[in-house]
């Protein structure tokens, strides 16, 4: 067997999440170079992700941290082809649509090195989102394209995409079967002063809410209205906006507005777990709610997860306030939860699918 030589590129939360399982698949066999592009570098947005999680350390940090998406792309791109050349590696490994997935596979793909690319294929069909032009170059450019869904080989069978392309089922339900199903959520219950089944999670951090005072404004109008607490982990971008924009004072004159800094995984599972709903933006955050079986009302008027509405899991409100207030108000857990994102071992087929193109196996 060869053993393969996989550079595995991250920066943002959510592809820590991603990685974890895939990083313990990997190391298996194979040799594993992780790079730290430093997009998200505050302890609660990065190391305690790595701590819990299990996650190797780096073997590079970039440390790129916050900037406009062109200067952020920008300046990781020479340093990644740097490392490219340097290492040599089989393939590199990108995650979702961040701007580290987009100069991951672009320096990579220039250079002639092959992509793979976990959670191809997904789309929102809003090219406003700056992750939808990230999804589509990278998906564009990689060679492998591991999809977690059925609905995700369609939209690339659509833009003609079909070669190398495996349906390998989610990785992030693979993080919640392994860490999120044994949590026990009483020490962050307490810790937030919260009971189970009494409150709703909230999570606000798209560009689209989080930079608009008017959606912004509206989404913390039905907050402060809604018939149970609603616990609400402010992302930094999101914090820095409501102070900007003014509305950070109704948010505290709320008594049913509870803010608190970004939570780690394990917090954030034990508060999803034991919410009567969850009210995010995020996509990530969808998902992980259908996989614990927690209804979802989703501030944006669209969805790459475009299972968890068909099912009945999800309702996309879009930043209104009557319609939050409304979805609220019906929500409910549909009877049947099926298995659309896999089995939980898409690491598995991650590495299966990696080893049958690049030759890891004989
Ligand atoms: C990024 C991704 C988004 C993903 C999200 C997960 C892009 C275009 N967006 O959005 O797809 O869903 O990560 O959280 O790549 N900040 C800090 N500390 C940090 C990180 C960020 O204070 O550790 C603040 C900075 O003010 C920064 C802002 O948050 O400017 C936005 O960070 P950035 O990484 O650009 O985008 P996210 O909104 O986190």
């Amino acid at each position: 067997m060869k053993r393969l030589k996989i550079i595995s590129v991250v920066g943002a939360r959510p592809q820590f999440i991603k990685a974890a399982p895939v990083c313990r698949a990997l190391r298996q066999d194979h040799d594993e170079v992780l790079v730290h592009s430093g997009q998200h570098y505050d302890y609660g947005m990065s190391d305690v992700f790595f701590e819990q999680l299990g996650i190797p350390k780096p073997d590079f940090n970039l440390a790129v941290g916050s900037g406009s998406h062109a200067r952020q792309t920008g300046e990781m791109m020479p340093m990644l082809e740097e490392l490219f050349l340097e290492q040599d590696p089989d393939v590199v490994l990108v995650y979702g649509d961040t701007n580290t997935t987009l100069a991951g596979g672009l320096a990579a793909a220039k250079l002639g090195v092959p992509v793979a690319h976990v959670e191809a294929g997904l789309r929102s069909f809003n090219r406003a989102m700056p992750e939808e032009i990230n999804r589509v170059v990278v998906d564009h450019l990689s060679d492998l394209l591991l999809c977690p869904t059925r609905a995700s080989v369609a939209n690339l069978a659509v833009e003609g995409i079909s070669d190398g392309v495996h349906l390998v089922g989610d990785v992030m339900l693979d993080t919640a079967r392994f860490f999120g199903d044994s949590v026990d959520p009483a020490p962050a219950l307490e810790q937030f002063g919260v009971e189970a089944g009494q409150f709703y999670l909230a999570t606000v951090h798209r560009a689209g809410n989080s930079d608009s005072p008017a959606r912004l404004g509206a989404i913390v109008e039905a907050f402060a209205q809604l018939d149970r607490r609603v616990v609400w982990a402010v992302h930094p971008r999101t914090r820095k906006n409501l102070i900007d924009f003014g509305i950070m004072q109704t948010v505290e004159s709320s008594d049913n507005i509870l803010t608190v800094p970004p939570v780690s995984y394990i917090e954030t599972v034990s508060l999803l777990r034991s919410a009567a709903g969850l009210l995010t933006d995020s996509g990530g955050m969808q998902k992980e709610a259908y996989f614990f079986g927690i209804p979802c009302v989703t501030l944006r008027e669209e969805t790459e997860w475009v299972e968890t509405v068909e099912l009945g899991w999800n309702v996309l409100v879009g930043a209104n306030r009557e319609a939050i207030r409304a979805a609220v108000a019906n929500l409910h857990r549909p009877a049947s939860r099926p298995a659309v994102y896999g089995d939980g071992h898409a690491a598995d087929a991650i590495l299966a699918a990696l080893e049958a193109r690049y030759g890891g196996r004989s």
